[in-house]
């Protein structure tokens, strides 16, 4: 996992801006481990978390979520990450794709403030481990870095 972090250090640096650094985030991360089935960033946008970059078999319908709902909206309004080993056995879960067992979300910070969240489904029932939590919080500090 540590040659993921450094992997995706190098794409993003190169990254042309922030808009293309989600891109290659969301590409790489699915690219490089299996069990990450959809990988998306949501972008805050005043009380609504909104889609930036995508990648997965298939789109969302949830390109807004409202702060609040859903594991999505949770994570921007607790500002902590969220994992959910059974997606069906949490009433607050959002459903996107039927084959999703478990979700993982991970809140982006500028100082304080949660500006966005890596969101990451996996067909696999409870496929987040706490090593997947630590690469994906350093991913999302490496997000943050490129904000002004
Ligand atoms: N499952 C999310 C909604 C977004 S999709 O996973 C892409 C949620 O509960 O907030």
């Amino acid at each position: 996992m540590d040659t993921l972090i450094e992997s995706l250090r190098g794409k993003i640096a190169k990254a042309p801006s922030f808009a293309a650094a989600c891109e290659v985030t969301v590409r790489e991360l699915r690219r490089l481990v299996r069990k990450f089935d959809w990988v998306g960033i949501y972008m805050r946008q005043g009380e609504e978390l909104v889609l930036a970059a995508w990648d997965g078999p298939e789109a969302t319908q949830h390109v807004r979520i409202p702060v609040g709902q859903g594991i999505c909206g949770l994570a921007a309004r607790t500002g902590k990450t969220v994992v959910v080993a059974d997606v069906n056995a949490d009433p607050r879960y959002l459903a996107c794709f039927p084959q999703t067992r478990s979700e993982i979300v991970v809140p982006i910070y500028a100082g304080d403030d949660v500006i966005g969240e890596i969101d990451i489904d996996s067909d696999k029932a409870s496929a987040f481990t706490d090593e997947d939590r630590q690469v994906l919080e350093s991913t999302s500090a490496l997000l943050a870095n490129l904000l002004p």
